[in-house]
Parts: C-alpha cells; sequence; structure tokens
C-alpha cells in the first residue's frame, strides 16, 4: 500500500504530480533545488485547486487540507520513508541520473522510483540505479495538465518486476488516473500518434488543401476531438513538437521528419500562445 509518496522537481509537472496524489489522500513530500523554486509550485498549486473550485472541478472545502499534505523540502535525505517517488526534473539524462543515485541510497528497499520522463528510455535511466533496485524502477509518462488530463502511460523498463508494474498501475488508478502499459519505445505510444497526427495536418496546410482553422474544426467536429492539431501546437510551443518530432525521426526514419513549415514557424519566432503568434494570432 503506497501511503508515502515523493516527488523530485516542482516544475510543470512535478508540482501537479505532487497534487493529485494529495488529492487522493497521500502525504506528499515535494522537493526541488531552492525554496524559491518550491515557493512558486505552492503557490501555483494554490491558483490551480481555486481555479478547479471555481470551474466545478473541486470541493472549495478540498483546497486547504490538499495543500496541507504537501510538504516541501530541497533535501533528498528526507525520503527514507516514501513507498514510491516520482522523478519529474529537467529532461536531462545526466541530472537525472544524479537524482537517481541518490534516491537509490536513501529511500527504502521495497519504494518504487519511477520517472517521468518524455524521451529518455526507461531501461536506460535504469542503469543509473544498482542491480537491486531496478525491478522497482518504472517510467510513469503523466500529460500537462496533470490536474486535469486523466492519462498515464506506464512503461516498464528490461528489468521491471511484475509486481513493481501492477503496484504503479494501482496507485495511478488512486490518484484518479487511468493507466495503460506501454513498451519502452522511442516517444512511447502518444507522442507517436500525436505526431503522425501533426505532421500530416501540417503537410495538408503546406499543400494548400485547407487552412491551419478549417483542419482544426475538422479534428473538432469531423473526428470528436477536444482541441484541433493546430490549437495543440500553439498551446505547447511548436519548438517543443520540433524537437519531439526530431527524437522521432532519428527513431524511426521519414515517416516523423519534421515538415518544413513547422521549421520556419519556429525560425521566425512563431512559437505559439506565450510567443503571441503561431499558427493563430493572440493578444499578448
Ligand atoms: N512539460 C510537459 O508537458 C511534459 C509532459 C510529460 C512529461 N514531461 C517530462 O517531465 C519532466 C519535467 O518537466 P517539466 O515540464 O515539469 O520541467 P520544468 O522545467 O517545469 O521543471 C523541472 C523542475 O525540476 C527542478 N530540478 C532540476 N534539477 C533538480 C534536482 N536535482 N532536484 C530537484 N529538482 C530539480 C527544476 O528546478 C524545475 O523546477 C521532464 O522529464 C519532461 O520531459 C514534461
Amino acid at each position: 500500500m503506497v501511503d508515502k509518496v515523493g516527488v523530485v522537481g516542482a516544475g510543470l509537472m512535478g508540482a501537479e504530480i505532487a497534487l493529485v496524489f494529495a488529492l487522493a489522500n497521500k502525504e506528499v513530500l515535494l522537493s526541488d533545488t531552492s525554496d524559491d523554486a518550491l515557493e512558486r509550485a505552492i503557490k501555483n498549486l494554490e491558483g490551480v485547486l481555486q481555479r478547479g473550485v471555481g470551474r466545478g472541478f473541486f470541493e472549495a472545502e478540498q483546497v486547504e487540507p490538499t495543500l496541507s499534505r504537501i510538504r516541501t523540502t530541497t533535501d533528498l535525505g528526507s525520503y527514507s520513508d516514501r513507498s514510491l517517488v516520482v522523478e519529474a526534473v529537467f529532461e536531462d539524462e545526466a541530472v537525472k541520473a544524479k537524482v537517481f543515485r541518490k534516491l537509490d541510497d536513501v529511500v527504502p528497499a521495497d519504494c518504487i522510483i519511477a520517472s517521468n520522463t518524455s524521451s529518455i528510455s526507461i531501461t536506460a535511466l535504469s542503469s543509473h540505479l544498482s542491480p537491486e533496485r531496478r525491478g522497482r524502477f518504472i517510467g510513469t509518462h503523466f500529460f500537462s495538465p496533470v490536474s486535469r488530463m486523466k492519462l498515464v502511460e506506464v512503461i516498464p523498463a528490461m528489468d521491471t518486476t511484475e509486481q513493481t508494474v501492477e503496484a504503479t498501475l494501482a496507485i495511478c488508478r488512486e490518484a484518479g488516473k487511468t493507466p495503460i502499459k506501454v513498451k519502452d519505445v522511442v516517444g512511447f505510444a502518444v507522442n507517436r500518434v500525436l505526431h503522425a497526427l501533426v505532421i500530416e495536418a501540417i503537410r495538408l496546410v503546406e499543400e494548400g488543401v485547407a487552412t491551419p482553422e478549417d483542419i482544426d474544426l475538422a479534428c473538432r467536429l469531423g473526428l470528436g476531438h477536444p482541441i484541433g492539431p493546430f490549437q495543440l501546437l500553439d498551446a505547447t510551443q511548436n519548438s517543443l513538437s520540433l524537437q519531439v518530432q526530431g527524437i522521432l525521426n532519428e527513431a524511426y526514419g521519414e515517416r516523423f521528419k519534421p515538415r518544413p513549415l513547422l521549421k520556419q514557424m519556429v525560425q521566425a519566432g512563431y512559437n505559439g500562445k506565450r510567443a503571441g503568434r503561431g499558427w493563430y494570432k493572440y493578444d499578448k
């Protein structure tokens, strides 16, 4: 039974991963490299909860007790009583490796260590753990915003035990998520499906077949997608999609080759919503 959860990295993903476990009545310890980062994260979570109350996702009475279940620390040494630790630090193998080595020394022998990496092989990451820990190491790929997106891709590494897979699927369900088990391949499952669609959508625009607005309408009204591919590109930043497609292209070849128009958009600084212009124009 997982009751004490640790989350390492209090950025966009880690803070909300902490939140969903706290909402599921887990006692959460959230860490980052500075007190400032942790204060910012808790403030953001307060905002997420308040906005969620406004939209009817959470009850007003949940706000205080939920936040009180999240403690913060800059010291990974205090993770010695955790039963699950989810790593969500920068997407950099060297940074993650350092965190894993420290956690491996500190957490109990039966603690599961999970990584939220979106592009690094889970089996490659497991090499930074002792051979005794590797059976209890796994990928948990959450989606942004974590408090709203239901899916988690659960990715066993080469040595992950079936017991760890089952325990991880169970804790994801306890946190209100719907997990799916996915093999440790580049892009896992969701990014492969998404970028196949995105690349074809951009190709349609390049060929003058339809406008980005109309393709978004087609996906929403014809396929039942909640958001069109160009709206999604703008929301998540074109540069991030270009980077992911570069990784998929390297692994799978031509079928994931980024389209020239996406490269041009990024080079022009038309990066999406935050830049004020992407496939759409936004008031800053
Ligand atoms: N952003 C997304 O949509 C998304 C989606 C799925 C998965 N991911 C993955 O989740 C992970 C985190 O991404 P993010 O978008 O939250 O990044 P982010 O930059 O918002 O947050 C990373 C946080 O980790 C902290 N950090 C760095 N080194 C640390 C250390 N040694 N100990 C503790 N904290 C440390 C940073 O200070 C920062 O606050 C990455 O592996 C990313 O690929 C991101």
